[in-house]
């Protein structure tokens, strides 16, 4: 069957591909502002404790079930446990398309960035946050960007084309190829510039930030952000790597292929502070404060352009230009992999044909984001959403998202142990890692899957969305 669905060339296509979909704007736009607001070094450590102890198993187990069913997210589920367990698997690909819908418009906002800061006047304008608010309510007037063409709604479109393009040429010629360039070019610019910020005077007090823990900082708003962000950061709980596992041959290694995949977008997170906190610790030294701002969504939109114009006309603009290039080439690794999901769907459980699919879906999604798009104040009832505690609509959709991930991760547990069996799973790790049935790993797996990831994530979803819709301070 996989022969005519297509599949990764080899390991290495899927492991790249894999990593490119898990590093993305989570690693690079959200990691470092969660750790600004949740104490740096502190949430470093909630962060890795998450990704071993819950999020390595939750991806060993989409890997392996995506590649016994060899079928699309639902298909999976529903091949393996039956057509009720089937409606999990939808209930992932629906998150995935909300989630594509408004990361596109974030991706969009990227795109901007990179094309006035290489090209336009951004880095000369002075206030930064003034630019910020009018950039993401430009919606549709392309003369008011400063000589530049195009408004967000045309980032966001061109954005959505591109990947739609990848997809469309399927899973070795599109997605595996653009991530055999993308991933590569991504690491040597990431690690360029965090070797230009860390020359930077007052750089060792941004890394002492980052890496120095003060534990009086940890509360539970800390471990929720960091399991939410971790579950997001590494795609999990909504079918991505079921899908993408469904285009793995069965001799290639799971157990090994997942702690690739997962030290390789944490090791992009981390690098990605190690890039930001130097950077901002330097601005404070040429400001003569100590208190910029880092929390937020605007960390990477309105605090880096900043630093970015203390280096000068020239410079500014080359690793301005370079970091925003940076965070597209993520964005793109990671929209092809969301859009891949519901594409998948279509064409496994609908015999559809794959192109047809591809723009149909693109086209919806994104006019699935825009309400996402103009709720950054253009339209003000979207901006303060009443019923959700005077929130934006784009957060309320990532929020919603969010809880999803982390609510089908520990669903995903409960298929494995009490629908498809343990055993099942052992069988399929075992076909391409021949030691894995005699291994400290398969007790491990056993222990997480069957009892601390089931159980931590009902807790911690249930205290999401308590946090989300209440407000923890009201209830603990
Ligand atoms: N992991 C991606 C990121 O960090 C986002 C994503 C979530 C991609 C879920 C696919 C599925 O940006």
């Amino acid at each position: 069957m996989s022969d005519n669905r297509g599949n990764f060339s080899g390991r290495i296509g899927f492991i790249l591909a894999a990593a490119g979909s898990a590093v993305g704007l989570g690693n690079i736009w959200r990691f470092p502002y969660l750790a600004g607001q949740n104490g740096g070094a502190v949430f470093l450590i909630v962060y890795l404790i998450c990704v071993f102890l819950l999020c390595y198993p939750v991806m060993i187990g989409e890997i392996a079930i995506g590649r016994a069913a060899g079928l699309d997210a639902s298909g999976s589920y529903s091949k393996l446990g039956g057509k009720r367990w089937g409606y999990l698997g939808m209930f992932g690909i629906i998150a995935g398309i909300f989630i594509l819908s408004f990361y596109n418009v974030v991706a969009g906002w990227a795109f901007g960035y990179f094309l006035h800061i290489s090209f336009g006047s951004l880095l000369s304008d002075g206030d930064f946050g003034a630019f910020f608010s009018t950039f993401v309510n430009d919606i549709f007037d392309p003369t008011s960007m400063q000589g530049l063409a195009g408004s967000n709604l045309i980032f966001s479109l061109l954005f959505m084309v591109a990947t739609a393009v990848i997809v469309a040429q399927g899973i070795q010629k599109g997605i595996e190829a653009a991530n055999k360039i993308m991933m590569p070019a991504l690491y040597v610019i990431l690690i360029s510039i965090i070797v230009y910020a860390l020359t930077l005077p007052n750089a060792m007090s941004g890394v002492e930030f980052y890496l120095v823990p003060d534990m009086s900082e940890l509360k539970w708003t800390t471990v929720l952000d960091g399991l939410k962000q971790a579950f997001f950061s590494l795609s999990l709980g909504m079918g991505a790597l079921i899908t993408y596992g469904s285009y793995l041959k069965k001799h290639e290694n799971i157990p090994g292929s997942a702690a690739i995949i997962s030290v390789a977008d944490t090791s992009v997170a981390f690098l990605a502070g190690l890039m930001v906190f130097p950077l901002v610790h330097f601005l404070q030294f040429k400001l003569g404060v100590d208190n910029v701002a880092t929390a937020g969504p605007p960390l990477i939109f309105i605090v880096l352009p900043q630093i970015f114009s203390e280096m000068g006309p020239i410079l500014g603009r080359f690793v301005g230009g370079s970091f925003f290039l940076l965070v597209c080439f993520a964005a793109l690794t990671s929209t092809i992999s969301l859009l891949e999901v519901p594409v998948a769907y279509l064409v496994d459980s609908k015999k559809m044909n794959r192109k047809t699919v591809v723009w149909g879906l693109a086209a919806l999604i994104f006019v699935l984001g825009l309400p996402s798009m103009v709720s950054q104040g253009m339209i003000p009832a979207l901006n303060k959403l009443t019923f959700y505690r005077g929130q934006d609509f784009l957060s309320f959709v990532a929020d919603m998202c969010d809880i999803s991930l982390t609510v089908g991760g520990c669903l995903m547990c409960v298929f494995i142990v009490k629908q498809w069996r343990i055993g099942n799973l052992d069988a399929e790790l075992t076909s391409g890692s021949p030691t894995y049935s005699t291994s400290f790993l398969k007790k491990y797996l056993h222990f997480t899957i069957g009892y601390v990831c089931p159980i931590l994530l009902g807790v911690l979803s249930i205290m999401v969305i308590l946090e989300k819709f209440i407000g923890l301070e009201n209830i603990l």
